[in-house]
């Protein structure tokens, strides 16, 4: 089946930027773990069309077989099914691994905490130890979760900004397991001499992102709910806010830091600095859709951050990076997108 023409078109502006930027992946054998997942299967569409030779390793739990089954075809791409939290031995040589494997998403945070927890600590010192056999670059997607709720002295927030999290609050499996993956990170890279960097993700969406759930990630959810014509459901007043990033800003970003050779041992943030408000995201969803549905008001889970904003200067000096796309712009493509899979 042909790709969706905003992800065939998605894919098409990223090769061009990263050839612009002269950073080429071919004939690297790259594992990327998580593959199979939104964030991860954009990365094997574009290595494979960069033709590197791409493992890509997945145990799909949340990501999707039909995310990369049209790469099945493809020479330079295999499809491992494995959990990466228990050992794995790959044959021949790698060069570089992504390491992209965890459930992401805050319905998750309260129905899968130990798998989360798992992926973040036992499943990137899995990554790290096939990187040191090999000799391989290793950069792990870590998130702006880090962060917790942040200090407002420190919003944006720098890299340097050592956060605010609750350890057994409920979004504690994953904050302070993308803490404790960072740390092993860093600890590989200290005693070992490891190649490795760590990305900041902060929200990013766009065509394949998953809606489901009420505790889905907002962006998603409006969108599904927009398009089915029922309230957009918004926790707390709405005054939170986020910083939402565009699937091609964020996957041309996190190749760079990638293939960046000043990047070793460093922490960087990958994300686009217009913080929005959620009631913000509401109207402009609902602009997207063509749609004058309700907004609804519930109450607003523990631990929800106040603000979420990077500060993405050492982005722009190490990578010459900074996000382009506007949320308007971005939603065009994701709306067209989830309007075609209902169909
Ligand atoms: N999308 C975002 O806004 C965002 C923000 C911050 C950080 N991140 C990070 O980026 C990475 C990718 O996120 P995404 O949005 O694509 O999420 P996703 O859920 O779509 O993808 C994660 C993938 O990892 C796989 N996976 C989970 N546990 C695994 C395990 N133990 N072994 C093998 N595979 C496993 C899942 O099946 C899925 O395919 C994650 O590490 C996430 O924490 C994403």
């Amino acid at each position: 089946m042909p790709l969706h023409p905003s992800i065939a078109s998605g894919i098409a502006e990223i090769l061009s930027r990263l050839q612009d930027a002269n950073v080429s992946f071919a004939g690297q054998r790259i594992l990327i773990t998580g593959g199979a997942g939104f964030l991860g299967s954009w990365m094997c569409d574009v290595l494979v069309e960069q033709a590197a030779d791409v493992v890509c390793l997945d145990n799909l739990t949340s990501g999707l077989a039909s995310h990369v089954a049209h790469l099945h075809d493809r020479d330079n791409f295999t499809f491992v099914q494995h959990d990466i939290s228990k050992p794995y031995y790959p044959e021949g040589e790698i060069d570089l691994i992504l390491h992209m494997a965890s459930r992401a998403s805050p319905m998750e945070f309260t129905e899968h905490p130990i798998s989360i927890l798992k992926a973040n600590t036992l499943g990137i010192w899995v990554a790290l130890g096939i990187a040191k056999a090999k000799g391989a670059r290793l950069m792990y997607t870590s998130t702006s979760e880090v962060y917790g709720d942040p200090d407002p002295r420190f919003v944006p927030s720098p890299e340097t900004y050592n956060g605010n999290v609750n350890p057994v609050g409920i979004r504690g499996c994953y904050d302070e397991s993308k803490r404790c993956g960072e740390a092993f990170v860093i600890a590989y890279e200290r005693e070992h001499g490891l190649d490795a960097r760590i990305s900041r993700i902060f929200n990013t969406y766009g065509p394949r992102i998953r809606s489901e759930g009420i505790y889905g990630r907002a962006l998603p959810r409006f969108i599904d709910q927009a398009l089915s014509g029922k309230p957009i459901t918004i926790f707390g007043t709405g005054e939170q806010t986020r910083s939402f990033t565009y699937v091609v800003d964020e996957i041309e970003g996190l190749l760079r830091l990638a293939a960046a050779d000043n990047a070793k041992g460093k922490v960087v943030n990958i994300g686009n600095t217009k913080e929005r408000s959620i009631l913000d995201l509401a109207n402009v969803v609902q602009a997207a859709v063509g749609t004058d549905a309700p907004l609804e008001f519930g109450p607003l889970p523990d631990d929800d951050p106040l603000r979420r904003c990077p500060d993405t200067s050492r982005a722009k000096e190490l990578l010459d990076w900074q996000a382009r796309t506007s949320l308007e712009d971005g939603l065009v493509q994701t709306v067209e997108w989830f309007r075609d899979q209902r169909s």
